[in-house]
C-alpha cells in the first residue's frame, strides 16, 4: 500500500547516511513508534527476537548519558587523526554529535538477551538479533526523513547507561540509536561497488583495486 511521505526502500537505503547533525525539535511518539515496529520486523535466528528497545527521551536521562559520553569520548574523538576528508568529516560529527546527545530527541538502545539456541543460549546470537533489526529501524527512519546514527561508542560509558536505565546485567547493549530530524543533507553514499564484491560461481581473488 502506497504511503504518501514515506520513501521507495531503495531510495531510503541508498541515501541513508549516519546523520550526526540533528536538530533538538521533538519527534512525534508515533513517528518513533513507527520505526521501533518496523525495526520489529527484521529477522532473528529461529525467529527468537530476543531483543529489546529503550526509548530515553527524559532530558534529565540523557544529559547524563551524554555528559558520560562526552567526559570519556570528547578529548579521544579531538585527539583522533584526521588524515584526509572523510576522516575529518566523520571525526567532526562525531564529536557534534557527543556534544549534542543530551539535546538529540530521542536515544534508542537496541538490546538484547541470549535466548537462542533455547535451552543453551549463546552470546553470539545475541548480536544476529540485534543488528538486522537496528538497520530496519534506521531504514525506516530515512524512508520517513527523520535521522540516525548507529553508535559503539557509548560502551565507554556503559557502567552510567546501566544504572541511569536499570538495565539489567543479563541485558546486552547492542548499540544506541540517536534519533532527530537531520540538520545535514543524506546521501550519496560512499561504497565499494557491486563488481568489487561480488564473486560469480566462486572466490575469485581479491576484486578490490
Ligand atoms: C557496528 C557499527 C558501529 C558503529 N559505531 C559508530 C560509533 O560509535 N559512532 C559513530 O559516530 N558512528 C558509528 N557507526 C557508523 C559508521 O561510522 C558509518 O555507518 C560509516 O562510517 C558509514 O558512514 P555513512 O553511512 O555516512 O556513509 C557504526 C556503524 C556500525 C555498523
Amino acid at each position: 500500500m502506497d504511503d504518501p511521505g514515506v520513501m521507495d526502500v531503495f531510495e531510503a537505503m541508498s541515501t541513508c547516511r549516519a546523520m550526526r547533525y540533528l536538530k533538538p525539535d521533538p519527534v512525534d511518539e508515533q513517528l518513533i513508534e513507527r520505526v521501533i515496529t518496523a525495526a520489529t520486523w527484521a529477522p532473528s535466528p529461529g525467529n527468537s527476537q530476543g531483543r529489546d528497545f529503550i526509548v530515553v527521551t527524559d532530558p534529565d536521562k540523557k544529559r547524563e548519558i551524554g555528559d558520560a559520553v562526552q567526559a570519556v569520548m570528547g578529548d579521544r574523538v579531538a585527539a583522533m587523526d584526521r588524515p584526509d576528508r572523510t576522516h575529518r568529516l566523520m571525526l567532526d560529527g562525531t564529536a557534534h554529535l557527543i556534544e549534542t546527545l543530551t539535546t538529540c530527541p530521542a536515544l534508542i538502545f537496541v538490546c538484547g538477551k541470549a535466548v537462542y539456541p533455547y535451552g543453551a543460549p549463546r552470546e553470539s546470537f545475541v548480536w544476529s538479533s540485534i543488528y538486522p533489526a537496528a538497520q530496519n529501524l534506521i531504514v525506516a527512519a530515512r524512508a520517513l526523513g527523520l535521522g540516525t546514527v548507529f553508535t559503539t561508542f557509548q560502551g565507554v560509558a556503559e557502567p552510567v547507561i546501566r544504572e541511569t536505565l536499570d538495565i539489567p546485567t543479563d541485558v546486552h547493549i547492542g548499540c544506541m540509536i540517536p534519533l532527530g530530524w537531520p540538520d545535514r543533507k543524506f546521501g550519496p553514499l560512499e561504497r565499494v561497488g557491486y563488481d568489487q564484491v561480488v564473486h560469480l560461481d566462486g572466490w575469485q581473488g581479491d576484486l578490490r583495486t
